[in-house]
């Protein structure tokens, strides 16, 4: 199955290999640069897709000094090099939409500002598509700023994105549906937490209620991770942590949802992605420190 075709949304991949993102730090002010391409490029060449690593669709929600963006128009030369060279290496183009700014916290914004947010990732994704990507992959995970939307131990909102599930999703929501408006023919997907694997926080059965609704507005598919910035050994697990640790609860989302889900997080090895499709746990098997 590994070498099997597969498709995710209307793009056709040529085996079930996927590049998870990787923040890489090697940008120029947030401009590609040509250790960042060399990079992608001793990656890119056995993978169907590769996700770009978390780019930043604003300033505000910049997070590493030397940080990818997406979040002005002077980008898309550089990011349109990037494209070319994955399509070269006969890969198909994917980048992570992404903010995070952990200094602030959902109720410290105005319907105004966040309005605002939805529109900086609408305009990023026509960026992407202009910049020749395939596939865009909305950061909704590990604790960055829509995951904090999404959490009941971190939204303390009292209006409309915050309350139960349907407002704490609101923003994701939001964003999914302005993206697709802004760009109908691009394939879009979401990265999302199984569980936060906090005291309180956002669980696997909000998480398959979050899913089935993200496929209701349009998703193309789940990529999907766990943990935040206090419980990173769940998206990027250590030796400590037996292998495999997400695929009970992958196994749960793909159960509920009819879109194609991509598996994540120290997946072990040859005969154990072989299995995760068989078994059909999940229709991709992701790869991150495997190909670093
Ligand atoms: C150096 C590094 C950078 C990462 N950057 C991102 C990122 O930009 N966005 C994201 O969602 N996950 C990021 N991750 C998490 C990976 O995408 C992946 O989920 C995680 O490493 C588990 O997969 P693996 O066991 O194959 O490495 C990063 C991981 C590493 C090791």
């Amino acid at each position: 199955m590994l070498f099997n075709e597969g498709k995710i949304g209307n793009i056709k991949l040529k085996n079930r290999f996927v590049m998870l993102p990787t923040v890489t730090n090697l940008s120029n002010s947030g401009f590609v640069s040509d250790r960042e391409l060399e990079y992608y490029n001793r990656r890119s060449k056995d993978v169907s897709l590769v996700i770009v690593e978390a780019s930043y669709v604003n300033k505000f929600g910049k997070f590493f000094a030397n940080q990818l963006g997406i979040d002005d128009d002077d980008k898309v030369e550089g990011l349109k090099k990037l494209s070319d060279l994955l399509h070269k290496n006969d890969a198909k183009a994917g980048i992570q939409l992404a903010m995070h700014n952990p200094k602030y916290k959902p109720s410290d914004f105005t319907k105004g500002q966040i309005q605002d947010f939805v529109k900086d990732f609408a305009y990023a994704a026509v960026r992407a598509k202009n910049a020749g990507f395939d596939l865009i992959e909305l950061h909704y995970a590990h604790g960055w700023f829509v995951n904090q939307f999404l959490s009941p131990d971190v939204n303390k909102r009292k209006d409309e994105y915050g309350g139960r599930l349907e407002g704490r999703s609101k923003f994701a929501v939001d964003i999914l549906k302005e993206v697709k408006k802004h760009v109908p023919d691009l394939t879009v997907i979401c990265r999302i937490n199984a569980s936060d694997f906090t005291d309180g926080g956002f669980s696997i059965e909000e998480s398959i209620e979050f899913a089935k609704l993200l496929e209701r507005y349009g998703a193309d598919g789940l990529d999907v991770s766990a943990g935040v910035g206090s419980t990173s050994e769940y998206h990027i697990s250590p030796m400590g942590i037996k292998d495999k640790p997400l695929l009970e609860f992958l196994k749960k989302i793909k159960e509920n949802v009819n879109i194609p889900v991509i598996a994540a997080n120290k997946l072990g090895f040859a005969g154990d992605w072989e299995e995760i499709l068989n078994n059909n746990i999940a229709d991709f098997v992701g790869i991150a420190r495997g190909l670093i």
